[in-house]
């Protein structure tokens, strides 16, 4: 049969990797995906419970999806509701009561169920599946949808662990998510490989926390994050290799070493910190301290000293005061970022934090907040502005907004805009940077320097 399916993440690159898997899994159920909700037969809506914001969203997308709904039961076409992800398994029964629009709700261990469950919502069943399984969490898809990873481009996802077991006082993923799990490393190892086949050149290893990785080896034994870098980067086709995120104390040698030794593991780390404080870092059960972090970033600047560095902040943690903030800010300057994602503290129910005294006021956290993005801003703007002039090798991944151009991007992960042949998407190429725009990086490739070049066209 003929099905339409509609998935939409709300989250992160996990989130996005799941929603890609289910329609894997739902591929040889006959669903095949469609870009909007309107014509879809299955609406899969794939949650974020990270901050409040994102996970309210869930209910007003839900309004709408009830709207739908009940203008295709008027054509006599029946429309399924699902709720996957973060807010599915934290919220569980309460969201098929608070929306009466859902028929199903699967929490992010359970996507396996799915093709089951919608048998019997299609009967008219609203069926809510929140259970940590007790299976291998990596070996649970059937074999089919493990073998159908389609490549969605040049550039590809592959998750090697999942969950976190360091409960940060802030955060709810370790709820959501579960235990820290390894996947073996040959089965990421045969991803990888198919994906490459596919057309894959760069892959970005994914996982709540990647460098805790611990996965069963070829030879039985445990191996480091920086091991399974080294294993992957031998799989013949894959010329680039990026993970995200990590977390500063499990920044260990194997990994650190990586840098200096596998070429394809891109000079870029994605490490994030939360605060400058060593008060709020304790209270955060961050268990790194300022000099911690400090100290890690040297020794990957010592192991590969063009290594760009991102971050993330949470300002207005409970507690955090002025003088708190300024350590932060301290920090910012000390490190120089090439950019960062920064947050207002936002209380998640169930988490230590959200109980804690001294909750900081909406308008001091909004303060903060901006204060924090000027530097941020500025020094990502002074990063990119170092480019030009340069000639850095991109990887050309997609068409661009305006004919005749591709879109790439650098070993820094920066988007570099290039006019150049379609037939070259895939290709590692020499581009000059001629100018840069509020997100992105003009340039030209050096074998066609005298091409037209886009001026800053509000990228
Ligand atoms: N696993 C990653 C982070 C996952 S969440 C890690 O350990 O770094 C992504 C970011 O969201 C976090 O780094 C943090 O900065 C932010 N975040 C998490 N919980 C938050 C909360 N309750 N309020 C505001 N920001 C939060
Ligand atoms: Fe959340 Fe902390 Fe785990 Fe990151 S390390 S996922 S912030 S608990
Ligand atoms: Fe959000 Fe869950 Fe990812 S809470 S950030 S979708 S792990």
């Amino acid at each position: 049969m003929n099905r339409k399916l509609h998935v939409k993440s709300f989250g992160c690159q996990m989130n996005v990797y799941d929603s890609n898997r289910m329609a894997d899994l739902l591929a040889p159920q006959g669903y095949s995906e469609t870009a909007v909700p309107d014509d879809a037969d299955l609406i899969i809506l794939n949650t974020c419970n990270i901050r409040e914001r994102a996970a309210e969203k869930i209910y007003s997308e839900l309004g709408r999806m009830r709207e739908l709904k009940k203008a295709a039961a008027a054509e006599g076409r029946q429309v399924l509701i699902a709720v996957a992800g973060c807010v599915a398994q934290a919220e569980g029964e309460e969201i098929v009561r608070r929306a009466p629009s859902v028929d199903i709700v699967v929490g992010s261990q359970n996507y396996h169920h799915l093709p089951q469950m919608l048998e019997r919502a299609a009967s008219g069943a609203r069926i809510v599946d929140i259970e940590f399984p007790q299976e291998d969490r990596f070996e649970t898809m059937p074999a089919p949808a493990r073998n159908v990873t389609r490549a969605r481009g040049i550039a590809a996802f592959v998750t090697v662990q999942e969950g976190c077991d360091k409960f940060c006082t802030f955060c709810v993923v370790p709820y959501t998510r579960g235990s820290e799990i390894s996947r073996p490393v040959e089965q990421i190892a045969a991803e990888v490989a198919r994906l490459a086949d596919a057309g894959v050149r760069e892959v970005t290893l994914i996982g709540q926390n990647v460098n805790a990785y611990h996965g069963i080896g070829r030879d039985g034994g445990e191996w480091p994050f920086g091991k399974l870098l080294h294993r992957l980067a031998e799989v013949p086709g894959i010329a680039r290799l990026r993970y995200t995120t990590s977390h500063p104390r499990d920044m260990d040698a194997s990994l650190i070493e990586a840098h200096r030794d596998v070429p394809a593991l891109m000079p870029y780390v994605h490490l994030p910190v939360q605060s400058g404080s060593d008060r709020i870092l304790a209270a955060m059960n961050r268990k790194h301290t300022r000099r911690d972090y400090l100290e890690v970033i040297a020794r990957l600047r010592g192991a590969r000293a063009d290594l760009a560095i991102t971050s993330d902040f949470i300002v207005g943690f409970p507690g955090e005061t002025e003088a708190d903030f300024r350590d932060t800010l301290a920090l910012v300057e000390e490190v120089g970022f090439a950019g960062s994602y920064s947050f207002a503290y936002s209380p998640r129910p169930g988490t230590p934090a959200a109980d804690m005294n001294d909750q900081v006021p909406a308008e001091e956290k909004s303060d903060r907040l901006q204060r924090l993005q000027a530097v941020i801003t500025r020094q990502q703007r002074e990063f990119n502005a170092k480019f030009v002039g340069r000639t850095v090798e991109i990887l050309l991944e997609k068409p661009g907004r305006h004919a005749g151009q591709l879109v790439g991007r650098s070993p820094y992960l920066q988007t570099v805009q290039v006019m150049a042949d379609p037939s070259r998407i895939g290709e590692l190429a020499e581009v000059i940077i001629t100018g840069t725009g509020s997100n992105t990086l003009f340039g030209a490739l050096t074998d066609t320097v005298d091409a037209p070049v886009f001026a800053d066209a509000g990228a």
